[in-house]
């Protein structure tokens, strides 16, 4: 049973210790060390089929795919759940594409994207039969039509679009404002300019148009607004073509829970209010219903997985209010989780091991790198009596956390363990020493 909507579903809580799947948080540490990122594979899969068929739920016989974004998290076992949660994989680098081959992922449900596609990401792509390219520049219009024709091949496109929205959200994951460096503006007319620069090259063929207005987006009025904008210019184009476009895809950036309170934008809520959306662009602009796809990453992985740390030192400061705060430093840090740093992400956490004091005080969690930006939750009330040795779980870690981990200051990057059915395995193991030298000539 969850005890909260940040903890994933088979999150419990026995005699103060936190549980995934039932095993209990110190026997999950004593096993696998800390810090490391524990994955619930139920929780994962569920996701993915509740995207799927919510979907398929509201669209019906419009409904699309339902691509996975790999850059949330991806590794070989998380693609082949996702295979066998039969819905799409977006990759947008050769590495997560190598990843998704080595899974024996088929390359005809991925769908690649990326603003700066190299040529040989581009052949590779053409090569394996990907899905779809989600076309990204008019270079790149350019660059897929020379290397399909070269390979003798017809290649689906999408273009992606940039309709014109400020996406509530933090500024660098924004991205469907006019200055941006992802696709093109339809207010600018840089979208009519890269159609008929498609229309030119038989080797292309355009599906339909993309369009992702950014991350962590909380409300479905801005994917509305986006869907209106493309589904005028796909009338646009039926006006100019004489036939319509068969495919939109609306993207992800479906907002997750990270606090207590917070309100995640749920398949079953935001599916509906977007085939209003579409719906009523196309009756307003008299144009069928395309197949509709989305790109769901963080919604899927962000909360099927916490991270684990150990606490080391804790040290006292008097703040210039008077007020103390406890600095509670953990076995990790930015290393393995960047966003606090980066975008002011909020996180929530427990000591996961016992039963604590009731007593709380303000504390702020940090890691381990020689900086004082390296923090992993800036405020939060924690138990008086934590000492070092308790574990510290930190719940709805798993989408931008490990994909985003470094090596700063030579600390290896965490494993993931996955949970499922009472047992716990190793999906992508601990960096060691020696994965730190191997680069080294
Ligand atoms: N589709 C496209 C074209 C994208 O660029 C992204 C995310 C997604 C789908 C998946 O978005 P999601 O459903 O996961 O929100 N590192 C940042 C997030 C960057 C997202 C980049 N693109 C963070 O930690 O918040």
């Amino acid at each position: 049973m969850a005890i909260d909507k940040v903890w994933s579903s088979q999150i419990s809580h026995r005699a103060g210790e936190l549980c995934l799947g039932g095993i209990a948080a110190r026997s999950l540490a004593t096993n696998f060390g800390t810090p490391t990122f524990f994955l619930d594979e139920q929780d994962f899969r569920d996701r993915a089929r509740a995207w799927k068929s919510a979907l398929v739920g509201a669209f019906g016989d419009h409904s699309g795919n339902v691509y996975y974004a790999a850059k949330a998290f991806i590794c070989t076992e998380v693609a082949r759940w996702v295979a066998q949660s039969r819905i799409g994989l977006d990759v947008c680098t050769g590495g997560e594409l190598a990843v998704a081959l080595a899974a024996g992922f088929p390359p005809e449900r991925m769908q690649v994207h990326g603003n700066n596609k190299s040529m040989a990401e581009i052949s590779q792509a053409i090569e394996i039969g990907v899905g779809v390219i989600v076309v990204d520049s008019l270079i790149e219009i350019a660059r897929v039509a020379s290397i399909a024709k070269s390979l003798g091949k017809s290649q689906k496109i999408l273009l992606r679009l940039t309709p014109g929205i400020e996406a509530h959200t933090h500024e660098s994951i924004a991205t469907a404002h006019e200055d941006v460096k992802f696709g093109f503006s339809i207010a600018s007319g840089a979208a009519w300019e890269a159609i008929l620069k498609v229309c030119t090259h038989k080797e292309i063929e355009l599906i339909g148009f993309h369009s992702h207005i950014g991350s962590q987006i909380l409300a479905t009025d801005a994917f509305g607004v986006a869907a209106d904008r493309v589904i005028e210019l796909a009338a646009k184009f039926r006006d100019e073509f004489g036939y319509e476009l068969a495919e939109l895809d609306l993207g992800g950036g479906f907002g997750i829970a990270y606090l207590p309170g917070d309100v995640p934008l749920l398949p079953e809520i935001v599916l509906p209010a977007l085939w209003t959306a579409v719906e009523s662009a196309c009756q307003k602009y008299r144009l069928g219903i395309p197949k509709v796809s989305i790109e769901p990453g963080r919604a899927i992985v962000g909360p099927a997985m916490f991270t684990l740390y150990e606490i080391g030192t804790i040290k006292k400061v008097i703040l210039e209010n008077g007020a103390e705060r406890n600095y509670i430093s953990v076995d990790g840090g930015m290393s393995d989780n960047i966003r606090t740093s980066l975008y002011g992400a909020q996180y929530t956490g427990i000591i996961a091991n016992r039963n604590c004091s009731d007593e709380l005080a303000l504390s702020r969690v940090v890691g381990k790198h020689c900086e004082t930006g390296d923090i992993v939750i800036r405020d939060i009330y924690l138990p008086v009596d934590v000492v070092p040795g308790d574990l510290f779980a930190v719940p709805a870690t798993g989408a931008y956390g490990r994909s985003m981990a470094s090596n700063y200051n030579h600390v290896p990057r965490p494993p993931v363990v996955a949970v499922i059915d009472g047992k716990a395995r190793v999906i992508l193991r601990r960096e060691t020493p020696a994965d730190l030298l191997r680069l080294d000539m």
